[in-house]
């Protein structure tokens, strides 16, 4: 029998050769801080193509200047973006990996220069700059750079967008209510704290038609905070909207200690692929073959992505294979030494 793990998998219009993602992971190394592909990009991302992932999703790409984490973010708020993005898809897809964007907003988890925004003025920790409180046409503004962000990836040769609505940045200020404390329509009620989201898929759905994944952190670690139960109700409702896939990371939206072990965010992805009825990524400490297909043959989640074990061995994919007796086609090249 096969493996699941090296199965295709159908997202929307497009076929993975293999259920293997590389997560999305900031490289700080647009050095020149204008949020250029450089020769580091095209090396590192083509390098896990070459290894046989499936997906490759783009580390948190910056929809605005001011949404970068860092002035070494890639970014994509500008059409000047467009070229080098293009070029790094096209040689991505030409080692036979399909090519995934996540587009981002650091609200006030960035650290940059001047003025940082987000819900509510209110810092990360006391070593973090204090943000602005966006005013009704700072939301518009950004909703809008989400939009063009998409816009322009489409432009470059994307095949999957990827929204980045986890780890404490500007979409998971809006979400939780340990962040969003505003009074009007886009904070309070549980509807109005997911009206920002909501309005960045509905705007992103009118330009993209592949498919649209959102990364969550399902559960605040916090008492007065957010857990799986309430990303499930978010989860119906962006699967109302038409996003095809979650990808379930957690944490990050206030300092919290998370109790780290192998596959510690697969429960959550298991309950809200079980309970939303939405196809989920599960991701976090999974390092081997076997682990992967464990998660995959229970249906606790979809598609699996690996962050730290896909920098320390771009052929991962080769490795789990060789683990799960499972042949697979190495690049023509290698094809005497595989
Ligand atoms: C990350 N992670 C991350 N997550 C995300 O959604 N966008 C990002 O840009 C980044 N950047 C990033 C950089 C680096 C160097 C690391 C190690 C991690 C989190 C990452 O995608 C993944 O969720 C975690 O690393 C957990 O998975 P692993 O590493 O245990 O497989």
């Amino acid at each position: 029998m096969k493996t699941k793990l090296f199965e295709p998998y159908s997202l929307k219009n497009i076929e993975l050769k293999n259920r293997i993602v590389m997560a999305p992971m900031c490289m700080y190394s647009s050095h020149n801080e204008d949020g250029k592909i450089e020769n580091w990009h095209r090396t590192h991302y083509v390098s896990r193509a070459v290894g046989g992932a499936g997906l490759i999703i783009q580390e948190a790409t910056a929809v605005t200047p001011q949404g970068r984490i860092s002035p070494q973010d890639l970014g994509i708020w500008s059409d000047d973006h467009i070229e080098g993005l293009s070029e790094l898809v096209s040689m991505i897809k030409e080692q036979g990996a399909k090519t995934g964007i996540q587009l981002a907003h650091a609200g006030r988890k960035a650290v940059l220069e001047g003025d940082i925004i987000a819900p509510s003025s209110i810092p990360f920790n006391e070593n973090m700059k204090t943000p602005v409180e966006m005013t009704s046409e700072d939301i518009k503004e950004t909703i809008s750079a989400f939009v063009k962000g998409a816009e322009r990836a489409r432009k470059a040769g994307f095949d999957v967008i990827e929204i980045h609505g986890a780890h404490g940045y500007l979409i998971n200020e809006f979400l939780s209510p340990l962040s969003n404390k505003r009074t009007d329509e886009y904070g309070g009620t549980v509807e109005n704290r997911y009206r920002f989201l909501r309005e960045v898929i509905d705007g992103i759905k009118g330009v993209w038609n592949g498919p649209l994944l959102v990364r969550v952190s399902a559960k605040d670690y916090h008492e007065d905070g957010l857990d799986v139960e309430d990303y499930v109700a978010f989860s119906e409702w962006m699967k109302e909207q038409g996003i095809d896939l979650i990808d379930v990371s957690s944490g990050a939206v206030v300092p919290a200690r998370i109790p780290v072990y192998p596959g510690y965010q697969v429960k959550l992805a298991e309950t809200i692929k079980k309970d939303a009825a939405i196809p989920t990524g599960a991701v976090g400490l999974i390092t081997s073959g076997l682990q992967a297909e464990e998660i995959l043959q229970n249906e606790r989640a979809d598609l699996i992505l690996l962050g730290r074990e896909l920098l320390r061995d771009p052929y991962w994919p080769r490795s789990a294979a060789k683990e799960l007796n499972e042949e697979i086609q190495p690049p023509k090249q290698y094809e005497r030494g595989w």
